[in-house]
């Protein structure tokens, strides 16, 4: 594996100082996390998407801590420099502080991140300062929040009336006086995205289809390269078809074991002929 330096804080803000953008990717495995590694991702999110992407459900809401934990564990053994974000799962800090710290510190201890995230604004300000008092980095997520899709009324776009813009505008304010060191605008106008990054002061801010005025940006892995079937959200982009590539290769394999193609002598391992006399001696052949 490449040496890289360990993301931190410090490294952190010190891109956003330099005018550098910073890359945020999900991850939920092994495999995938050792290939950000290598290309370089500066914040990798181990998204509670990964019911939908791993474990096949239609939503986020049935994914459990330990769902969480095995998975971000699994991340971090293939990328030991990212910063490594565990994702808050449903009902995991929304019924007290407590259950907030409680569940942020296993992402801490059990998984190796580096911070937690959860969705909410002013009305998850006492779990955030109390996850930050515990001295776990938080990010914020505001705009669209899946966890609350069912109140959201569906995928939308959030703020687009100046009301519930000015409601965003002013949770990343109140989730930075709470402690946050970043949040993560998803969906939102790009004009809004762009306001609360200007009036940022102590938190970066990072947009998942919310345009190019923020200091970072986040994509989806599976959006990016095709990988899951259900459906294609217009903000992803796909920077290759691997999905499409992957299912060349299965009906490939498919028709060569069919037409007795596959496997060659290369795909196997043969016995030399003393000791398959002998075999067949021991046996009784
Ligand atoms: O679970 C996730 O991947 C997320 C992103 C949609 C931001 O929270």
């Amino acid at each position: 594996m490449t040496e890289r330096k360990k993301m931190t804080l410090p490294s952190l803000f010190a891109k956003v100082a330099a005018g550098q953008p910073l890359t945020m990717l999900t991850c939920y495995d092994y495999s995938t996390a050792y290939l950000q590694e290598q290309a370089g991702i500066d914040i990798v999110l181990v998204g509670d998407s990964l019911g939908m992407t791993m474990l096949g459900y239609e939503g986020t809401l049935p994914v459990t801590m330990d769902d969480m934990i095995r998975h971000a564990a699994a991340v971090r053994r293939g990328t030991p420099s990212a910063w490594l974000v565990g994702d808050m799962p449903y009902m995991s800090y929304q019924p007290s502080v407590e259950s907030a710290i409680r569940n942020a510190g296993r992402f801490m201890a059990e998984a190796g991140c580096d911070c937690v995230k959860l969705e909410g604004g002013t009305e998850m300000l006492p779990q955030v300062a109390g996850i930050v008092r515990a001295g776990i980095p938080v990010m914020g997520h505001l705009g669209l929040t899946p966890q609350s899709v069912s109140a959201l009324g569906g995928f939308r776009v959030q703020g687009k009336g100046a009301e519930q813009a000015r409601k965003i505008v002013e949770d990343a304010r109140a989730l930075e006086e709470a402690g946050a060191f970043a949040v993560l605008l998803e969906m939102v106008p790009d004009r809004v995205c762009e306001l609360i990054t200007n009036r940022s002061r102590t938190s970066f801010i990072i947009s998942l289809g919310s345009g190019p005025r923020a200091h970072g940006q986040l994509l989806i892995y599976h959006d990016m390269f095709g990988l899951y079937p259900r459906f294609k959200p217009r903000m992803a982009k796909l920077y290759a078809d691997a999905g499409k590539v992957i299912g060349d290769g299965l009906a490939a394999y498919v028709g060569e074991v069919q037409e007795g193609m596959f496997p060659q002598p290369e795909n196997y391992f043969g016995m030399a002929d003393e000791a398959y006399e002998e075999l067949r001696r021991l046996i009784g052949e």
